[in-house]
């Protein structure tokens, strides 16, 4: 019994302890230099067009221990600008509960050399302004551990799942056609029910 209160015991202060000290976002080194084709200001479609982001150590810093880089993952992240009133994209300074970036592009392991991938924007990428962050972990799905982010990207995505207008009508249409039929129902339905009485 005493045992098994002892294992709850450490059990609760481990999780209290790894809530308390999470990563956060500024005990990352910002060591990679990230790049992309298109740069600056560009508008892209969801599911259609593609981007190309190229990261590399950045030579100018000093004293980067890269033997305990393991894996990138590169994201796409949301500009200030799009996460205004939405707390589901909120940037979180402890990175278990960070929403900034939420779409993976690609997770590889680190090389040491400069690297490169040529993503096409996936369906599922809503309309909003981006910008790409490449992290560093010291293991596969290890702790974060460096980063390196564009500067200057404002890539805004056209989703998908932004409804056209004609989908709209459509949808007005098929709703307006339901309430009638449903009416027109109720109403053989009654006249049928009055018939039987
Ligand atoms: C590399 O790091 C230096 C020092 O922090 C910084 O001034 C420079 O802008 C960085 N280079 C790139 C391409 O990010």
């Amino acid at each position: 019994m005493a045992v098994r209160g002892l294992i709850i015991f450490v059990a609760l202060l481990s999780s209290l302890a790894a809530s308390c000290y999470g990563v956060m976002f500024h005990e990352l080194a910002h060591s990679l230099t990230v790049s992309s084709t298109p740069s600056g200001q560009a508008n892209v479609k969801a599911g259609k067009d593609q981007i190309t982001v190229t990261w590399a150590l950045n030579r100018s810093i000093s004293g980067v221990d890269t033997s305990i880089y393991r894996e990138v993952e590169a994201k796409l992240c949301y500009h200030l600008e799009s996460q205004k009133d939405r707390p589901w994209r909120k940037t979180e300074e402890e990175m278990a509960r960070d929403k900034t970036c939420q779409f993976a592009i690609v997770k590889r392991p680190y090389t040491s050399s400069s690297d490169s991938v040529t993503y096409t924007i996936k369906k599922d990428v809503p309309t909003a302004h981006y910008f790409i962050r490449v992290y560093v972990r010291d293991g596969p799905g290890g702790k974060l551990i460096a980063y390196g982010q564009t500067t200057g990207l404002d890539l805004f995505v056209a989703g998908i799942s932004g409804r056209s207008a004609s989908i709209d009508i459509a949808a007005s249409i098929f709703s307006a056609f339901s309430v009638i039929s449903l009416g027109f129902f109720f109403y053989l339905e009654k006249k049928k029910s009055k018939r039987a009485t």
